[in-house]
């Protein structure tokens, strides 16, 4: 949700402020209400200076106010959970003398009673954050050596946390802290960078180091120091993929990605001949996976919408028992699990704290815990006992698109392992890969519906309420589109099951409600036309998702997109294109800030 940076160099420079704003804007997908930052001037003061809206108002603050800025700086990009959004609550916080600065990502939950009885002993607030209480603890704990102060506070809080201080006690070097709110260090020829987020670094190094949850890192100017023994992880990401290009926005380029990161999903993991997938990630589990009769996939927003979809392809063809669940309910429900089950966590980036929550839930309770997830390295990627990455390339854009159609390629991929091992077919298993290999060629003719798709949200611009139907494979599909237009657009829509309608959302219908009804040319099609034709009896307007060279829809529906033809199971990744431009272009009619949605949050750390 929050970003976090710090800078500290070998010999103090003035590069810090510049480095670090830019580090940080990388990191304003995650959070941007309002941002700050604290760093040294030349009189070895700690200057803080905060704005609320983007990191260029911040830096528009900091532009010829004469500073001559010396690291180390710490920085900070909020989404705001305690408090409103003002510059008293935006970070860094200090505590009563002005010495000591914090930057906090993640919750602390027993504020309110630490808040109290810190102001009991005479601690004076200045605003309304969980966060402000860590800098008057440390202002409590020190007694001339910061670590040791941050460490006895943080024997104070219950809650999550990842955090930087810096202070003027005690000068010359940054503490970082983490529990289940992710950071790492980049290790620079001449600095080291502090972040929550490895994008936010990925330009100045490849190197770093993850910290673990419970480990204090202090960062001096020529070496780092932690509890534990870390190891250096090389960084694999393609640097083509970042920056927007000419896109006007993330989202629309994310869209256009989709044939190259499908690919890329899929690249060196079929075997034609023999109709399965190679998946690296899972062989030191293989045997384990033979074992397992009951899966559970869990996730949150978009991933739990990919997660749908493989209930329904594991079921039908690796023959497991499988249920998909929102993370959030996962966690609290007391699931039967055993060690016959297999939990599998989808999260693009992989520090979903709901998600990682399950996970650990899960493990606890002896269940194989395996990971599907974008971001080498992440927590999930970390804790689960065996993984697949989706390898789709950064996701910018709040609205997830391209990780999902790599979060389902994933799931056709896993589908095909558990499925051989069972008793799937090589003749059906060598179709799916047949198909799977055509869906980048698939996806550039799918996307070829955007002009047509543009026109249609003009068309459709004025209405507020929309209907997304789908049965079996498009029924996740429906949800997805549904929830698409509603956090890019802010207009009310439902995905619902095509059968359901007539058990309650027909009440909704007339000419005012359009529908959009996903009706490829698959099992349940003929299902699915009756449900249109029980919309246009109450005089819906219909834009039917269907397969090319289905004329008979045109007789129906008001309008239709047209996708190309593959196996049911793969269709999914297909109807969800048309439904990916109409949020994108209707949400541009309506006015929307489409990469950053209102209130909403790319990584959602907090629970
Ligand atoms: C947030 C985002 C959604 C995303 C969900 C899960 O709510 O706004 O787009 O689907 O988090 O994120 P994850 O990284 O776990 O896939």
């Amino acid at each position: 949700m929050c970003g976090i940076v710090g800078y500290i160099s070998k010999s103090g420079d003035r590069k810090s402020i510049n480095v670090g704003i830019e580090a940080l804007k990388r990191l304003e997908y995650r959070g941007y209400d309002s941002a700050g930052l604290a760093f040294w001037d030349e009189s070895r003061q700690v200057i803080c200076q905060k704005a609320t809206g983007r990191i260029s108002n911040l830096e528009k603050k900091m532009g010829g106010n004469g500073f001559l800025p010396l690291d180390p700086v710490i920085l900070h990009t909020r989404w705001a959970t305690h408090g409103n959004v003002s510059e008293a609550n935006a970070h860094p916080h200090c505590d009563c003398t002005g010495n000591i600065f914090v930057v906090h990502n993640g919750i602390i939950e027993n504020y309110v009673a630490l808040r109290e009885q810190l102001s009991q002993e005479g601690h004076k607030f200045r605003s309304e954050t969980d966060t402000e209480i860590i800098a008057h603890l440390i202002e409590k704990c020190f007694n001339g050596n910061l670590e040791e102060a941050v460490r006895k506070s943080l024997g104070y809080l219950v809650g999550t946390y990842g955090l930087a201080v810096i202070s003027s006690y005690d000068p010359d070097k940054i503490v970082a802290a983490r529990l289940s709110s992710p950071l790492l260090i980049g290790l620079a020829d001449d600095h080291f960078l502090l972040a929550s987020d490895a994008s936010a670094i990925i330009s100045h190094t490849r190197k770093v180091v993850y910290l673990e949850d419970g480990e204090i890192a202090v960062i001096n100017r020529d070496k780092f120091t932690i509890i534990r023994e870390k190891k250096t992880e090389e960084l694999d990401w393609p640097e083509y993929q970042s920056g927007k290009g000419s896109f006007s926005h993330y989202m629309l380029k994310e869209i256009m990605e989709q044939p190259g990161s499908v690919e890329q999903t899929i690249k060196g993991r079929l075997i034609p001949d023999e109709g399965n997938a190679k998946l690296g990630g899972l062989e030191t589990v293989e045997k384990k996976l033979r074992q397992i009769d009951n899966i559970y996939i869990v996730g949150c927003g978009t991933s739990r919408h990919a997660g749908l979809l493989g209930e329904y392809m594991l079921e039908e063809y690796a023959g497991i028992r499988t249920k998909t669940e929102a993370a959030s309910e996962f966690r609290y429900r007391k699931t039967l699990l055993d060690d016959s089950t297999a939990l599998v966590a989808i999260s693009q980036s992989g520090e979903t704290a709901d998600t990682l929550a399950a996970i650990r839930e899960a493990g606890k309770r002896g269940a194989l815990t395996l990971g599907i997830t974008n971001v080498v390295g992440s927590t999930q990627a970390r804790e689960t006992d065996a993984g697949v990455y989706t390898r789709c390339g950064p996701e910018i854009g709040v609205a997830s698109t391209k990780a999902f159609t790599s979060q389902v390629a994933t799931l056709i991929l896993l589908t095909l392992f558990l499925g051989r091992q069972r008793h799937l077919t090589i003749t059906t298993g060598q179709r799916i890969v047949k198909d799977l290999l055509r869906m980048p060629e698939m996806l550039e003719a799918a996307l070829q519906c955007d002009t047509q798709v543009k026109q249609l949200a003009e068309k459709y611009q004025a209405f507020d309420n929309f209907l997304y139907l789908g049965r079996k494979y498009s029924y996740p599909i429906a949800r997805e589109g549904a929830h698409k237009i509603k956090e890019t657009a802010y207009v009310h829509a439902e995905g619902c099951r095509g059968g359901e309608p007539k058990h309650c959302e027909l009440a909704l219908i007339s000419d005012k409600f359009p529908s959009i009804c996903i009706v490829p040319s698959d099992s349940v099609y003929e299902k699915m036309i009756s449900n249109i034709e029980e919309l246009k009896a109450r005089n819906g307007p219909v834009i039917a998702i269907a397969t090319e060279g289905n004329r008979e829809i045109q007789n129906l529906a008001d309008d239709v997109v047209y996708i190309p033809e593959a196996m049911e199971l793969l269709t999914p990744i297909l109807s969800i294109i048309p439904l990916q431009l109409f949020a994108y272009h209707f949400a541009v009619l309506r006015g929307a800030d489409i990469d950053k949605p209102r209130n909403l949050a790319k990584s959602v750390t907090v629970e």
